[in-house]
């Protein structure tokens, strides 16, 4: 394959059908294109992501999804040169769906094909937006998972610790469900917790007496169910200032927890001695303007670079799978028609596994 190419990227490992096209001319990667779309309402009315539900969605719509990411490019598919497709960690049936579409691409028109990490993907995001050069330190904070890493090159992570049991995002939708507010949960909370106040409730931060930088998160939920009862009126009403009073302080505690831990991250990467100093997060809860300006107002004491990407380049999406997929190719990696999806797929193989199960599946 020769220079400049385009690398078509494909996403389906939770709730997000995916795709997207990528044009590399050496090092330097442009988006032409990156379509997503979610499936809230499909699962609205169960509280959570149904597995099939979001396997069978993703098995009828990536043939659109992809034909509107090459169109709103202005290419064909004989014009791709690589086909980059998740293919693990996730809910497997939507992460199958996926292979065995791309596949079907990839047999069809001679294509080559690689499988990427998801993780990998939100890992290697701000390589791609903000030209952010190895080694960097990287918070991955999302619905089904949060993780230090420093990132030393395309497939070179190491993990400096994770949560124990459930993930940021998945607190957020929980309690958002909890107070009768709207999903996905982390939006919903960020815009009560607005007008609350953060010092209403003296919630837990877990494991911040506990040295290192792995986190947990399950514990703060229950706290939040036990703060809710408390302010249940008559009829199961709760008044409007008690909901954004407690998304407020929710919010601030897993904002306290993730900043101590990163806090503890930095000190690991320094040992590093990077000639440029960044700290970047990906990953959903990365949307959240709370954190972000927590994170931010720590690195800036620290004096190292923070980085934060795009908000639609920070939840799921096609063209980070498109990059790393891309960047991972250049470096010699090369998957066959054989393939598997895979539910589970740590990012360093060297560290034990995280113990744990999210709304994907087992942690990675
Ligand atoms: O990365 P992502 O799109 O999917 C996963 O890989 O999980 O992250 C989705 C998660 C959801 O749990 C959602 O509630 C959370 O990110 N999220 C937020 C915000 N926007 C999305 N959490 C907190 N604050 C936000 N503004
Ligand atoms: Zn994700």
């Amino acid at each position: 394959m020769t220079d400049p190419f385009l690398c078509l990227g494909l996403e389906s490992s939770c709730d997000d059908t995916a795709a997207a096209v990528l044009r590399m001319d050496g090092a330097s990667p442009t988006i032409l294109s990156s379509v997503v779309q979610g499936q809230d309402a499909l699962h609205a009315d169960f509280g959570g992501v149904v597995p099939e539900i979001a396997a069978r969605a993703h098995a009828e719509r990536l043939d659109t999804v992809t034909d509107q990411a090459l169109a709103d490019a202005g290419v064909a598919l004989t014009d791709i040169g690589l086909i980059a497709v998740t293919a693990g960690p996730g809910l497997i049936g939507g992460v199958m769906s996926g292979v065995m579409f791309a596949k079907g691409l990839a047999v069809a028109t001679d294509t080559p094909l690689i499988g990427v990490n998801h993780l990998a993907g939100h890992g290697l995001t701000p390589c791609l937006t903000d030209g952010v050069t190895f080694p960097f330190l990287m918070l991955l904070v999302s619905g089904g998972h949060c993780q230090f890493l420093i990132i030393k090159g395309p497939q070179d992570f190491t993990r400096l610790g994770g949560t124990i049991d459930d993930a940021p995002g998945e607190a957020f939708d929980k309690t958002a469900r909890l107070l009768g507010l709207s999903q996905p949960g982390g939006p919903a909370v960020q815009t009560a917790a607005a007008t609350g106040d953060p010092a209403r409730f003296a919630l837990p931060r877990p494991m911040l007496d506990k040295p290192g930088m792995d986190l947990s998160f399950s514990g703060l939920k229950t706290a939040v169910v036990r703060a809710k009862d408390a302010i249940v009126g008559p009829g199961n009403t709760i008044a409007q200032q008690d909901v954004s009073d407690l998304c407020a302080s929710f919010q601030q505690a897993v904002a306290d927890i993730l900043v101590e831990k990163s806090r503890r991250a930095l000190a690991e990467y320094f040992a590093l001695s990077p000639a440029v100093r960044t700290f970047a997060v990906a990953g959903g809860v990365a949307a959240n303007t709370e954190l972000r300006t927590a994170l931010q107002a720590l690195c800036a004491d620290h004096d190292v670079a923070f980085c934060a990407p795009p908000l639609a380049l920070c939840t799921d999406n096609a063209a980070m799978i498109a990059y790393a997929g891309a960047v991972q190719y250049q470096a010699g990696r090369r998957d066959g028609i054989d393939l598997s999806a895979r539910p589970r797929w740590p990012l360093d193989t060297g560290q034990a596994p995280l113990v744990g199960s999210g709304k994907k599946g087992p942690k990675a």
